[in-house]
């Protein structure tokens, strides 16, 4: 079949420096985003999206590893839009797909057959996926696996970790920020809020801990086990630095939940299908109860799980958890994530990500060491983090105060102006249809930014 490998061979064949063309203009973009703040509350539809440099940009079309904004810019993209575009922008199989189901309708407020199709193939992949249910975003479907938790074991509160992204809903907006002096103690860390506006007594659903350390998860649990229906965790810490489970520290997690009897939740919106095809549970061998799936599911299209074990999604079978969502499993986004798994699934595809990924990481670190910098590049391949410290490891959340931020910063600046795309704070996301070449020249232009850093004050 080769879904994944003819665009990669084109995009190889097409693939020529040139195609990198950085005017350094942002003069349309500027103005769009003057006449959209008249009328985009910040001028933009999401938060993350304010903080490009030098403002936020417009971007008019992407394909395959490039995206090109309004001033004729066109970058090598590492953001991937924030790590949906697993198998690279405007696919040919994903939008073969999506055009071929969609003017048979929509919506239909009823059942179609190619949902059952996606979640035959889920419960494929993903070991813990026995029964699941689509819904439109990670924000929702981790609030559902919160849902079930409750309803199952008749607690009310969850443990969650320090750093960690489980979207931007109400219980889960704490403890994002890095607020020196007042985090409280690590053992007992005071969560901050994220934003103003949340709601009253939302704290105290959870208990907030540093991630990696199972000795203080079993402490807190041997004192409130009776008040916690779940441990929600990111398998790996991706939205602060990157950062791996310490040996053990997951199948930790899964005996103490065990012997409480409380939920394991996996929050994979970024791991999914990325660090393999049945998630970072599959990469590291440890069964959740529940798991939510959204980001590289889509390739960019509103569709997520929420996933587990039959006897946690038998709440949602008997309708005493109740979900629900009018847009749910719409045909094109079924369609879409079909397409994408799909593409996924050509052999090779996943040892061929880890590959690249590899690659940049080391590249990134020879260049660092070329020039007498402190990059620090952290993560698994797939997708990884860049910032300036002279840790040799960040290992949990309070860790990533050691980062160097201005110069951490001028160093993505400088690799955009590079035309190099990467997201803002230090991650990057590595797509089946980057190639070696891209790799390379990325690396490339790695060194010539920390060239150009060295010489500057920071
Ligand atoms: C780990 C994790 N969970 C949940 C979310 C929320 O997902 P969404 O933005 O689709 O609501 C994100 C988003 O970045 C995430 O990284």
């Amino acid at each position: 079949m080769g879904f994944g490998r003819s665009p990669q061979e084109k995009e190889t064949q097409r693939y020529k420096m040139e195609k990198v063309t950085i005017r350094l203009e942002h003069e349309h973009s500027a103005k769009l985003l003057e006449r959209s703040k008249k009328v985009l509350a910040g001028g933009v539809s999401s938060e993350f999206r304010k903080f490009n440099h030098p403002h936020a940009l417009f971007y008019e079309s992407a394909s395959g590893v490039h995206i090109k904004d309004v001033d004729g810019n066109v970058y090598l993209d590492f953001t991937l839009s924030q790590g949906p575009m697993i198998v690279g922008h405007s696919h040919p199989h994903v939008l073969n797909r999506i055009e071929s189901c969609m003017s048979k309708g929509q919506l239909f407020a009823g059942q179609h057959e190619l949902e059952i199709e996606l979640a035959e193939k889920l419960n494929r992949h993903i070991p813990s996926a026995e029964m699941m249910r689509f819904c439109l975003d990670g924000s929702t479907a981790v609030q559902t696996a919160l849902r079930i938790a409750r309803a199952k074991t008749k607690k009310n509160k969850f443990i969650r970790f320090e750093g960690h992204y489980h979207g931007w809903l109400d219980n889960v907006s704490w403890g994002l920020t890095q607020d020196e002096g007042n985090m409280g103690e690590r053992h007992s860390p005071l969560a901050i809020p994220w934003t103003e506006g949340i709601a009253k007594g939302s704290q105290d659903e959870f208990i907030i801990l540093p991630w990696n350390d199972i000795d203080l998860v079993n402490q807190t649990l041997a004192q409130h086990h009776d008040e916690i229906a779940a441990i929600i965790t990111e398998p790996i810490m991706c939205n602060s630095g990157c950062v791996l489970p310490e040996p053990d520290f997951l199948q930790g997690l899964r005996e103490t939940t065990e012997k409480y009897g409380m939920a394991l939740i996996f929050d994979e919106v970024i791991t999914g299908f990325r660090t393999a095809l049945g998630g970072a549970q599959q990469y590291y061998g440890v069964k959740p109860d529940l798991s939510v799936f959204a980001k590289a599911m889509a390739s960019g299209f509103p569709i997520s799980a929420i996933a587990g074990k039959k006897q946690w999604m038998q709440l949602v079978a008997d309708s005493r958890v109740i979900h629900a969502g009018t847009m749910n499993s719409a045909c094109a986004l079924i369609a879409a994530a079909l397409g994408t798994l799909e593409v996924l699934e050509e052999s090779g595809t996943h040892e061929r990500i880890f590959r690249l990924g590899k690659r940049l990481m080391q590249g990134l670190e020879r260049v660092s060491q070329e020039t007498g910098q402190n990059l620090l590049v952290q993560g698994l391949g797939p997708m990884f983090h860049t910032g300036f410290c002279d840790l040799k490891k960040i290992k949990e959340f309070r860790d990533l105060r050691h980062y160097k931020q201005p110069k951490s910063k001028m160093f993505i600046q400088g690799l955009q102006q590079r035309g190099i795309r990467v997201i803002g704070r230090g991650l990057w996301y590595i797509s089946s249809v980057h190639t070696e070449e891209h790799i390379d020249h990325a690396i490339l232009m790695a060194k010539d930014t920390l060239n150009e850093l060295k010489s500057s004050d920071l």
